[in-house]
């Protein structure tokens, strides 16, 4: 037989096929001509249109040539053979090429599911850890202190009433305390209840408490406290106050010094000295202002270098709180008999106690959020 380049192209007779032997054959050349097609084309969606263009299509595809220049010119003799060849060709294609189409599909769905899966075995993500403000941090520390001779935590709420932020403390209407601790008064809608205002310290929760709780009471109260102050290194119009109280029926001065005492040996450590001096608060009675030895110079009131001590400004002493035995007037305010019951109760400014322990110079930075600043104090 012959060899031409494309048999379809040409008729049987030009080819020199005439007995059905040879046309077997040819069929048989062309079945193996498309398989290698096939199986040298990665199964996806283009090759498979384009062998179905190549093989089926109806202008140009093999088996219409063959069709046009091998079954219609062939004489009637070798005509039923070529039609059965034909026949088995195209079975034979249509089923390949919907095999082929359907592995496309499978391959196309694998790599849609491989590009969406998420691959556990992968390193996560590692984002920075924050840690506890260090206010927060001295917060816990002086709260675990109280813990552990007794006293509990309470809370209340920043937004007070003059009645418990004032008056049901021993400080009416018009009393001259009120100038140093006037605050922020909140705008409210005309006919709601009012007036409101943020609390100027936590001492409004003495009386909240005891309202609730009949003695023996033993309690501190964190959190923060709003006042008209302007800001400086030392002050600031929002900060952090630890009020504490303490109410039975045989709490005396020694208690109270002995307590408090405590607490700042064990927030400050051993060799501190303290103080007491003679103080007024309306609500406490006596009232003290309690002092510690300097941190920063020994108590000595002179720094390193021999200059006088910037941060006493050379007295040895530092402020910590305001205290005091709770003023008997108080407890008419909360259905307390004066005559059975007595207490201590003391308010600090936790930043300002923060400051002294961790040696910060200005206040300001507590809430200015500087991650260099929190950094330092993981
Ligand atoms: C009071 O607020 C009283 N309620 C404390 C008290 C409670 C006395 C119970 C008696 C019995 P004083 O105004 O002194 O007291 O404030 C207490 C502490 O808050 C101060 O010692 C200081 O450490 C801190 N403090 C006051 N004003 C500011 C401010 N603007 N910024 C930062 N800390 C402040």
């Amino acid at each position: 037989m012959p060899t031409v380049d494309n048999p379809t192209e040409k008729t049987l007779a030009i080819i020199g096929a005439n007995d059905p032997l040879a046309i077997e054959e040819l069929f048989a050349s062309e079945k193996t001509r498309f398989d290698k097609q096939l199986a040298a084309k990665v199964p996806d969606e283009t090759n498979y249109n384009l062998m179905k263009n190549a093989w089926l299509g109806r202008k140009s595809g093999v088996l219409t040539l063959i069709s046009e220049n091998w079954l219609k010119p062939s004489p009637p003799s070798l005509k039923p053979t070529v039609g059965q060849e034909l026949n088995k060709l195209k079975r034979h294609i249509e089923t390949a090429l919907e095999t082929y189409r359907t592995t496309a599909d499978k391959s196309l769905g694998e790599a849609v599911a491989a590009k969406d899966r998420i691959d556990l075995s992968l390193p996560g993500v590692i984002r920075p850890i924050g840690s506890h403000h260090l206010v927060r941090t001295v917060m816990q520390e002086i709260e675990d202190i109280f813990f552990s001779i007794g006293f509990s935590v309470v809370e209340g709420p920043e937004i007070e009433t003059p009645y418990y932020n004032f008056e049901a403390l021993n400080i009416p209407e018009h009393h001259p305390v009120r100038d140093d601790m006037d605050t922020f008064y909140l705008d409210l809608p005309k006919g709601a209840p009012g007036p409101l205002l943020l609390r100027t310290h936590t001492s409004p929760v003495q009386i909240r408490t005891m309202e609730k709780r009949k003695p023996p009471v033993r309690v501190i109260v964190p959190g923060k406290v709003y006042r008209r102050d302007n800001p400086d290194a030392t002050h600031s119009f929002v900060f952090h106050q630890i009020e504490g109280l303490a109410v039975d029926t045989d709490i005396t001065f020694c208690d109270f010094t002995g307590t408090i005492e405590y607490f700042v040996k064990q927030f400050f450590g051993e060799s501190v000295k303290t103080r007491f001096r003679p103080s007024y608060f309306p609500f406490t009675e006596p009232s003290v202002e309690f002092d510690v030895s300097c941190i920063f110079c020994g108590g000595s009131g002179t720094g390193a270098s021999g200059a006088t001590c910037g941060k006493c400004k050379g007295s040895g002493w530092i402020e910590l709180f305001g205290a005091g035995m709770v003023d008997p007037a108080v407890y008419g305010f909360v259905n307390y008999d004066a005559k059975k019951v007595s207490g201590f109760a003391f308010g600090m400014g936790m930043d300002r106690l923060a400051m002294l322990k961790y040696g910060i110079d200005d206040i300001q930075v507590f809430f200015q959020n500087d991650v260099r600043f929190l950094k330092q104090f993981p």
